[in-house]
């Protein structure tokens, strides 16, 4: 029986993985590094810091710098993004995201945000959706980011219900194995073969499949 629905932010509940690619893409230019949307797909879920090492690693360019440098330049993205992050209004919400996260009110199912983003406050506030949220796992109150499955296993934990009974939605394959590493079922948003290959128990194409009745089928 479902009894809960975890879900990560960017790439699911709005388009803000493309502003971080955005975001990302520019910075690593004034570097002099190219990245492109497959490169992309590996920072997806991961954190600001390990997202910079990886693509310094991508570069060339793993020892080029010393830490602080390298806290500048996360900050540097970070305000990119944020600026970016301005124009976000509700209307932005994936299709049938609001009215799923209704259904889930209705129903007594408690829906919670397992991002690695510490800006996940600030795009539901702009998104108006906070309150139908039980609650965001604060990034910072777990030890390991995905692919393991602290995050989603700290949001079920919150909300008193087992893994066993919460379905996990994700659009990034370190998300993916993160989900399936905490014993839940995995709904990936996106491309069909790479989300599979991590894990997924099923794949959509976009968010307008998302509905309370597919959820429950899959946890029947
Ligand atoms: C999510 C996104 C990543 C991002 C990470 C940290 O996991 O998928 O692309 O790097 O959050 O986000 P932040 O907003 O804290 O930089
Ligand atoms: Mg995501």
């Amino acid at each position: 029986e479902l009894k809960a629905v975890i879900f990560d932010l960017d790439g699911v509940i709005t388009d803000t993985a493309e502003y971080h690619f955005i975001a990302w893409k520019q910075l690593a230019e004034e570097l002099g590094i190219a990245i492109d949307r497959a490169f992309n797909e590996q920072l997806k879920g991961i954190s600001r810091m390990e997202s910079l090492e990886r693509i310094l690693v991508h570069g060339g360019k793993a020892d080029a710098y010393t830490p602080e440098e390298k806290e500048e330049m996360a900050q540097r993205k970070n305000e990119h993004y944020v600026s970016l992050l301005e124009r976000l209004k509700p209307e932005d919400t994936y299709p049938g995201i609001r009215e799923l996260l209704l259904e889930l009110q209705r129903e007594g199912i408690p829906a919670v945000i397992a991002s690695a983003s510490k800006n996940a406050p600030q795009i539901l506030r702009a998104l108006e959706l906070t309150e139908l949220f039980s609650y965001v796992v604060p990034p910072d109150s777990v030890k390991r980011g995905k692919p393991a499955p602290d995050l989603f296993l700290r949001g079920a934990e919150e909300i008193g219900v087992g893994p066993e009974a919460c379905i996990g939605v994700e659009d990034a394959q370190a998300g993916i194995e993160a989900i399936k590493a905490a014993g839940m079922i995995a709904v990936g948003i996106g491309e069909e073969a790479a989300l599979t290959a991590s894990g997924a128990d099923v794949v959509l194409p976009d968010t307008t499949g998302l509905t309370l009745r597919f959820l429950r089928e899959l946890r029947a």
